[in-house]
């Protein structure tokens, strides 16, 4: 199958600046799409830099809604219509047992992980409706279909993500707006390098595909989930984690 075209979209990408957002900015630039990178991070704006007149970075809180409002309309504004949202942004946890819950940290990943989505989702609707429909692809993560023992915070807003990313697919269904979303499962990023070497072992060694998983392998399906090929697909959630739910 050839790769898909996205030729003449204009795609809004969070959490750019690095991991699978960056992969993702870079790939869909290669289909011919124009990117906004929206990161808190300004290292997205060379990244944005390096991909030349087809990319552009704001500045972005996506916990913020008047910042998540500007990244739309400045998205317009610059490349005149908004086709696809990447609401990719996410931090890990600190683990803990959830008997030693730290309020204002689980509050951190939840306004991040699924506030931040949601807020995305809100902003981007409201320019797809005043266009012609687009496509949502949220990331959420293994972790919002199998529990690990200290996480909370992470799974619970991952696993939020999913519902929300299905009940938003049903409110737009017949207004030309999909939205799905990805769990991949461990995949090298600057999110995994947090972790313990000992850790990072035993996750491999859990993974069924032997390895980690690269960025570009995610960003492949969101290029898919993007592209005119899923058209029939929305409300769905795929997961892209080498076998690690199949056990
Ligand atoms: N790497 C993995 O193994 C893995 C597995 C499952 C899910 N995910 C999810 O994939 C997504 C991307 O993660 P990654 O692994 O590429 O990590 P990453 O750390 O490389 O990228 C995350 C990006 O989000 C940005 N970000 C954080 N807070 C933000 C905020 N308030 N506003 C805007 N941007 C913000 C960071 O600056 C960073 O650029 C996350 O949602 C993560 O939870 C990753």
């Amino acid at each position: 199958m050839s790769a898909p075209t996205h030729k003449g979209k204009v795609v809004v990408i969070t959490g750019a600046a690095s991991g699978i957002g960056e992969a993702t900015a870079r790939l869909l630039v290669e289909e011919g799409a124009q990117v906004v990178l929206g990161d808190i991070d300004s290292a997205a704006r060379e990244v944005a830099a390096s991909l030349g007149r087809d990319a552009l970075f704001v500045c972005t809180d996506v916990t913020d809604p008047d910042s998540v409002a500007r990244l739309m309309t400045s998205t317009v504004e610059h490349f005149g219509h908004l086709d696809v949202l990447v609401a990719n942004a996410g931090i890990p946890e600190a683990k803990s047992p959830i008997h030693e819950l730290d309020l204002a940290a689980w509050q951190r990943v939840i306004d991040i992980n699924l506030t931040g989505v949601a807020l995305c989702n809100q902003y981007a609707i409201l320019r797809m409706l005043q266009g012609n429909g687009g496509a949502i692809i949220n990331m959420a993560s293994i972790l919002a279909h199998v529990g690990q023992a200290n996480s909370h915070a992470y799974s619970a807003s991952k696993a939020g993500v999913v519902n929300l990313t299905r009940s938003v697919a049903l409110t737009y269904a017949q207004q030309g707006i999909r939205a799905n979303c990805i769990s991949p499962g461990y995949v090298e990023t600057p999110l995994l390098s947090r972790l313990p070497q000992s850790l990072l072992a035993a996750i491999v060694a859990r993974q069924p595909i032997g390895r980690l998983g690269q960025p570009i392998e995610i960003a492949r399906v969101v290029s898919f989930l993007a592209s005119s090929a899923a058209s029939m697909i929305t409300g769905a959630c795929i997961n892209a984690d080498g076998g690690y739910t199949a056990v």
